[in-house]
């Protein structure tokens, strides 16, 4: 299965073209699950998520919601947990019920419980219609770093040394020694049982990325490749993102 792309002029588009697709499936789907990501990236999307929910254009009063990760040892009420970003990002903007939200609580007593209990909720609420994500510059998804297992599952994961670095830029953390060094993240394998997987990336920065995940082999190297075997899976790029690519 290939990977299908879809070009924008930039990231405005990216982030309308993004939030079309989420807004058609939950008016197809009233009580759909969707899975979220982080990141500077989907931003826009929930900007504009938020705009078609004020003017009545969708609804996420039956939306259940999955997150892909949390940093581990890090409270929800932080700023820079994932729980605080989606709050206040997302949730806060649109009628959503909150409990019908998930993001792991990287505050758990049982970390791996925790994970567990993670799939387990994926599973009860009928499987995630559509993912969103991002992509790290060496081609994470979620927080699976090069070498993440196609079948891994949910569960407590190592940070490299450059994602530290670009999650304390100053978009995010101001200092590398603020980064939590771990974080719970959803596998590959439970990314990859969503029944649609839609990726964003912006910028020249993703560009080698993009490359490798797209057009390089499908490697644990670049974990992003292993969505190549999905069956539905688009990736939506700013031109700066297409970078090289010879696939257009
Ligand atoms: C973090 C998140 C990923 C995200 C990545 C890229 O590492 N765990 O889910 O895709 O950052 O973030 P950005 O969109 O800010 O480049």
């Amino acid at each position: 299965m290939a990977v299908k792309l879809m070009v924008c002029k930039d990231k405005g588009e990216v982030a309308r073209k993004a939030a079309d697709i989420i807004a058609e499936q939950i008016k197809a789907k009233a009580d759909s699950v969707i899975g979220l990501a982080t990141g500077s990236t989907p931003e826009g999307t929930y900007a504009e998520l938020a705009k078609k929910n004020k003017v009545g254009g969708i609804s996420f009063k039956k939306v259940r919601t999955f997150n892909l990760d949390e940093y581990l040892g890090i409270d929800c009420e932080h700023d820079q947990s994932y729980r605080y970003f989606m709050n206040d990002r997302l949730f806060n903007h649109v009628d959503i019920r909150m409990w019908n939200t998930h993001v792991l609580n990287g505050m758990a007593a049982d970390p791996g419980l925790e994970c567990l209990a993670f799939e387990q909720k994926i599973l009860a609420e009928g499987g995630v219609d559509v993912w969103l994500l991002g992509i790290g510059n060496n081609g994470h998804i979620a927080f699976n770093e090069p070498g993440s297992a196609p079948n891994s599952r949910t569960r407590i994961v190592k940070l490299t040394e450059s994602t530290i670095k670009a999650n304390s830029d100053g978009r995010f953390f101001k200092n590398p020694l603020e980064v939590p060094h771990h974080a719970l993240s959803a596998g590959i394998g439970t990314i990859c049982e969503a029944r649609r997987i839609i990726l964003l990336a912006t910028g020249a920065n993703k560009a080698a990325a993009i490359k490798a995940a797209v057009e390089g082999p499908m490697t644990m190297d670049c974990p992003a490749s292993l969505l190549q075997n999905h069956a539905d899976v688009t990736f939506i790029l700013d031109e700066d993102a297409v970078g090289k690519l010879s696939r257009k």
